[in-house]
């Protein structure tokens, strides 16, 4: 049976019901007697970070997907290399690229302080990525709680499990159902593209080739900010329509062939995907309820928990 959402309150309500029946033994109310001030803390400082800077609520929902496609939501992305030590900061979907590590610190701080040793660094990242959603006008979904905090990382996985913006499609969809997620689920998760930036890096050849399939204004106005070599860095909205707002307009851009990167395109090439983004474009409401639900699946991606793994006193750092 395939249940149908038409308003906030049914969304919500799915969403807390497939958070119940498919996390194992994750629960919503974990932290009600031991840190109840835990959702509150970390709400409020997410609001502070993106009203400061609306990116920052891009950074951290990127940063819980990564965590999340590494051997599960375990926190293992925000170790730090030591000399000893190499974790997946480092790994190339992630340098010089990841950020928000600083925001994660701060409510750990905090949370610290108001219940110490208690709270796990990948419920925070977690709790972080709704909250930021939700501040930048995405829909909401209940996180199930109780997840551990890895003691070790992978470089190797970092690098083979996250997908690269060169892909096509059918690589695209092996790369999410390696991690259980069907089509309508990756062309719904790629929906966070509606927010955030991408490097030059990430985009130069899409906006250099001529014959490939993009709208040709928009190619143009890339190339004044990515030239066909240097300035790597150089950042270009993902939803060049309203990137500070979590809306449906990465699914026009897409049929408008104003995907940014390689692989948003390819969720739009005469494929088994064009629908999903048409129907998105149509039924934004849709789109949020499958977007929350996906989101919810995904934050259940094989967590640590019972005593396994340790809840890290400070998130870089294996206690
Ligand atoms: C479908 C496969 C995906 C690919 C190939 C991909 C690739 C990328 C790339 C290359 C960037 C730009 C990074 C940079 O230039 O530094 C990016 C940014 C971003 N990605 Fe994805 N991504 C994918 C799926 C997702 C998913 C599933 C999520 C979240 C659930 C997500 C959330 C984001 C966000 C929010 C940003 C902007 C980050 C910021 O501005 O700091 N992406 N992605
Ligand atoms: C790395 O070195 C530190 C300090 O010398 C030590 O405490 C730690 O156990 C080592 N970690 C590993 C994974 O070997
Ligand atoms: C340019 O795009 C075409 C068509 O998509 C593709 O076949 C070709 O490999 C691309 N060239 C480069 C340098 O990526
Ligand atoms: C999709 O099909 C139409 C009609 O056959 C064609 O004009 C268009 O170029 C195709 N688009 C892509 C991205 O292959």
């Amino acid at each position: 049976m395939e249940p149908k959402c038409s308003n906030l309150w049914c969304v919500l309500v799915f969403a807390s019901l497939m958070a119940t029946l498919s996390s194992g033994s994750l629960s919503a109310k974990y932290y009600a007697s031991t840190c109840p001030k835990l959702l509150s803390i970390v709400r409020s400082e997410v609001v502070k970070a993106v009203d400061k800077e609306y990116r920052m609520g891009a950074s951290l929902l990127r940063l819980h997907f990564h965590d999340c496609f590494v051997n599960g939501c375990d926190a293992s992305v925000l170790l730090d290399d030591t000399s000893n030590f190499t974790g997946e900061k480092t790994a190339i979907p992630n340098k010089d690229s990841l950020r928000g590590f600083e925001v994660i610190d701060s409510i750990k701080t905090l949370v610290e302080a108001a219940c110490p040793s208690v709270v796990s660094c990948a419920d925070i990242l977690s709790l972080a990525a709704r909250d930021s959603v939700v501040a930048l006008g995405g829909p909401s979904w209940v996180v199930g709680l109780g997840r551990r905090d890895s003691t070790t990382a992978s470089f190797d996985n970092a690098n083979n499990d996250l997908p690269s913006p060169f892909l096509d499609l059918p690589d695209l969809i092996s790369a999410f159902s390696n991690k259980g997620f069907d089509t309508k689920e990756l062309v719904a998760l790629s929906g966070s593209h509606t927010i955030g930036q991408a490097r030059c890096s990430m985009f130069r050849v899409r906006a250099h080739n001529e014959t490939t399939t993009i709208d040709p204004d928009f190619a143009a106005s890339l190339r004044t900010n990515c030239p066909f070599s240097g300035d790597d860095q150089n950042l270009s909205p993902l939803d060049l329509k309203t990137q500070s707002l979590f809306d449906n307009a990465y699914f026009k851009n897409l049929v408008q062939n104003k995907g940014l990167l390689h692989s948003d395109q390819a969720l739009f090439t005469n494929s088994s995907a064009d629908s999903h983004v048409s129907s998105y474009i149509s039924h934004p409401k849709a789109f949020f309820s499958d977007f929350a639900a996906a989101m919810v699946k995904m934050s259940n991606l094989s967590p640590l928990t019972g005593s396994d793994g340790q809840i890290r006193s400070d998130c870089r750092k294996i206690n």
